[in-house]
């Protein structure tokens, strides 16, 4: 980045330099040079209202368009140096046009401000960002629907406070992903839908002179209408705040996720299978393969949760309009976009390549009586109260327990000796398929059921690719 003194665009009514120190100090352009591209259409689309409305004439707007389009065109190849005197991206962008093309470049900044611009860049960018978050965020639903299909019959033990509790399929438990990210898919929709409004116009805060067309800017730059009042336009991140919530629970979903992965992959659930290609081994214990992706993702959490309460603490107690508070918005609403996309990503790879250990998932289902619900429900069918079938199940549990055997193992005697209603059919309902198998309905384990979800789900994901 070069320093050179470039002049400042507000030097007039200033009679001495800025403090080298706080030059550095107030300078956004070693992160805001990323909205360079969102910052040049923006431009671009302000240009044209500007020739459209007369404010300019189309010599000079056409000349701001070229001399934008060159800059793009040059920053992509590597050619621009951001200097740190000019700030930010707006004012070292302007500054290279007017360089470039000589007067027309001074007029863009007619019937404009800074402050809408960048209410304006972060709305371009982020729209963009969220649907390059979503691409990803479908990639990782259309692998959890895969997966599911394919382990729609695999049994595995159901968890309640980490104790097995009941027989669910593994496409069972896939789905339940699906359903998380369903609703974060809505939430960034929601969002993106809710800052879809264009700033521009709103100037410094109290609106412009000139005689703008704000619906014409609008619609040249994709915006569902002009934002409603000028101060709120320039001041309000609640756009940001909203999007860095919702990244907050997809890393609440993807680090519930990831631990569940981590454990599964343990030597003492030995579940499933993670591919090499996602983990490490250890420098000092050779027999180490590590699973890092899913470590690295529950960890990451903390940064987007904390990049949350930033945002939500910059905007508490500001004053109506603009602070430069705000110019500190950018760089938690950043990490929390790369933060997102880039976990997301790693699932979406990695979800779909894992293999289960069907054997060892039954062989753990099988334990801890897991059907013991089974039964209580079997004895509600021949009659008794729910309440008194628990008990007698209970009774039967605490012989298993001690004699180390489950409930399917036990002599129909001995089964008969908690309640004579039991009949020689109760080893049915004890077995981990009867059990699954009998939660046939809407939103139950049953295989049946799991493969209704999956036709659900890619009606869902038709549905994201028309919208
Ligand atoms: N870099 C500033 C920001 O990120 C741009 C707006 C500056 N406006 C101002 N009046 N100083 O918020």
């Amino acid at each position: 980045m070069s320093d050179s003194h470039n002049s400042k665009p507000w030097q007039g009514r200033f009679t001495e330099a800025t403090d080298a120190f706080v030059e550095q100090f107030t300078a956004s352009i070693g992160f805001d040079q990323r909205l360079y591209a969102h910052d040049i259409r923006g431009s671009i689309a302000h240009a044209r209202m500007l020739g459209h409305t007369g404010i300019l004439t189309s010599k000079e707007c056409q000349s701001i368009i070229e001399g934008l389009q060159q800059l793009q065109l040059d920053i992509e190849s590597g050619k621009i140096n951001w200097s740190v005197a000019l700030e930010d991206i707006h004012m070292n962008i302007e500054s290279l046009l007017t360089q470039r093309i000589g007067d027309a470049g001074k007029k863009l900044h007619t019937g404009r401000s800074r402050n809408d611009q960048i209410a304006t860049d972060i709305r371009l960018y982020m729209r963009d960002q969220i649907d390059s978050i979503l691409s990803q965020l479908t990639r990782l639903m259309q692998g959890l629907i895969e997966l599911a299909e394919r382990e729609a019959a695999t049994i595995m033990p159901g968890f309640t406070h980490l104790q097995v509790a009941q027989p669910i399929t593994f496409g069972h438990h896939m789905m339940a992903w699906f359903e998380m990210l369903q609703r974060d898919y809505g939430r960034l929709t929601d969002c993106r839908k809710r800052m879809n409004q264009l700033p521009l116009g709103a100037a410094a805060l109290a609106g412009t002179s000139y005689p703008i067309d704000r619906q014409f800017t609008a619609d040249a730059l994709g915006f569902d209408n002009p934002c409603d009042n000028s101060l709120d336009a320039v001041s309000d991140r609640d756009f940001a705040i909203e999007f860095c919530s919702a990244a907050a629970l997809i890393m609440t979903h993807l680090s519930r996720f990831a631990e569940e992965l981590v454990l599964w992959t343990s030597a003492q659930f030995d579940f499933i299978d993670l591919p090499d290609r996602f983990c490490t081994g250890s420098s000092i214990m050779p027999q180490k393969k590590n699973p890092d992706v899913p470590e690295l993702v529950r960890g990451k959490s903390g940064r987007v949760f904390g990049n949350l309460f930033s945002l939500l603490t910059l905007m508490k107690g500001q004053p109506l309009a603009y602070n430069k508070d705000n110019q500190e918005d950018k760089e938690p609403l950043f990490d929390s976009v790369d933060t997102i996309h880039d976990s997301l990503m790693a699932f979406a790879d990695m979800i779909p390549a894992l293999t289960t250990r069907a054997d060892n998932m039954r062989a753990a289902a099988l334990q801890g009586f897991s059907t013991a619900t089974d039964l209580a429900d079997y004895l509600v069918r021949k009659g008794l109260a729910f309440r008194d079938a628990h008990e007698v199940v209970g009774r039967a549990v605490r012989l298993g327990v001690d004699s180390k055997r489950d409930l399917s193992e036990m002599e129909l005697s001995e089964l008969q000796s908690f309640h004579s209603s039991i009949e020689a059919d109760v080893f049915e309902v004890l077995t981990l398929e009867g059990s699954v198998n009998a939660r046939n309905h809407l939103g139950g384990t049953a295989p049946e059921q799991v493969r209704a979800a999956v036709v659900r789900a890619r009606q869902v994901l038709k549905q994201y690719r028309l919208a």
